[in-house]
């Protein structure tokens, strides 16, 4: 059979082998210590801080959507943070993306940074210059929220162990190893689990050492995922890439209808044929994902798109079936105008979600 496509891939994956009487994917196991006689080494599982049966399927399940080992951890967050930690020492350097994630650039400068480690924050065009004599790149592409779109084989071919947070992109879109990066991270919080009721976090790597730096510093920091949650995001899993589908194409429609509006200014989705990171974006990745950004030009205006919005939920977060937006500025740390809006497209029906959009735009006028 020739490879399995992107649906067939999540549906089965991380399944056992059928075996009469068990259910498809068994179910969560909750245990603090397991049953142990003799030396940890020739236990499949002895304690659940050093790993548990339900995270090492739903790793399996993630890795395999990569062709990876994937190392799960109990956010997003904890996944950067054991990246940052397993890679850099004093006297290290670090080359970040100035646009990426506002917990990722606060952890590394306040964190960091007082512990030697030089941060150095890099517009996108000078991502490449402050990449020279790092030690770590980061980049996040599409970034969130500003949507910026990195060339990630241009990066990784620097020299430099490259990161490359794949959140808003998720697997299914974007394969950052194969691009040459080290690391691949996707908060599971979003698109991977879906139904906006979960937190979990996990990086890829092909790399077996660097992928054991990251269970070592799970098993001693303690930031391990919680055996419910990653059994609940393998139960979403199957339908990835039909939320997917669906998502995409809906923040492509509603891009489509912001950009034709001229109350509405600089209108960013990778999926828009004008859009600045359009072409490479094309050349990196199978789709477009649901995040659609724009600038309602005041705090005000965005406020009134927000109140006036019935199908679209005022919250943070993205990549679940539900449409969500926020005002980004409100929580500060982000170069952002105040009436900056960053949309994430759900599994609503178009042409409710474009009635929504068009009736707030035009009590937000
Ligand atoms: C791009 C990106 N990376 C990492 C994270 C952190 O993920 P989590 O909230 O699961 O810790 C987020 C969260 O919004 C994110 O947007």
């Amino acid at each position: 059979m020739s490879q399995p496509g992107p649906s067939t891939r999540v549906v089965r994956a991380g399944l056992p082998e059928p075996e009469q009487g068990e259910p498809f994917l068994p179910g969560p196991v909750f245990a603090a210590p397991f049953h142990l006689t003799g030396e940890p080494e020739d236990s499949p599982a002895v304690y659940t801080r050093y790993g548990n049966p339900t995270w090492t399927r739903y790793e399996d399940a993630v890795g395999s959507l990569e062709d990876a080992d994937a190392v799960l951890f109990s956010s997003g967050m904890g996944a950067a943070a054991a990246i940052l930690l397993t890679q850099l020492t004093p006297g290290s350097v670090l080359a970040v993306d100035e646009g990426c994630y506002l917990n990722v650039r606060r952890l590394a400068r306040t964190h960091l940074e007082p512990r030697g480690v030089e941060v150095r924050l890099a517009p996108p065009a000078g991502l490449a210059a402050a990449a020279r004599g790092a030690d770590l790149l980061w980049l996040e592409s599409p970034s969130n929220p500003t949507l910026e779109v990195y060339d990630i084989a241009a990066l990784a071919d620097l020299g430099v162990g490259t990161v490359v947070d794949n959140t808003t992109a998720g697997p299914l879109l974007q394969r950052p190893l194969d691009l040459g990066a080290h690391y691949s991270l996707t908060s599971a919080t979003k698109q991977l689990s879906g139904h906006a009721d979960l937190v979990l976090g996990y990086v890829t790597t092909r790399d077996g050492e660097r992928a054991q730096a990251l269970r070592d510093w799970r098993r001693d920091a303690g930031a391990i995922p919680g055996p419910f949650e990653a059994w609940l995001a393998h139960r979403s899993l199957p339908t990835l890439a039909v939320r997917l589908e669906r998502a995409c194409d809906n923040a492509l429609v509603i891009a489509r209808q912001l950009a034709a509006r001229d109350d509405v200014e600089e209108v960013r989705y990778p999926g828009l044929p004008g859009d600045a990171g359009h072409e490479v974006a094309r050349r990196q990745m199978s789709g477009y994902g649901m995040v659609v950004s724009f600038d309602l030009g005041s705090r005000e205006r965005a406020e009134r798109f927000l109140a006036a919005a019935k199908l679209i939920t005022d919250a943070t977060s993205f990549g679940s079936v539900h449409t969500v937006a926020e005002r980004r500025a409100r929580w500060g740390g982000d170069a952002v105008p105040d009436g900056f809006i960053r949309l994430s497209s759900g599994c609503e029906d178009a042409a409710d979600l474009l009635a929504d959009v068009e009736r707030a735009l035009d009590a937000a006028a």
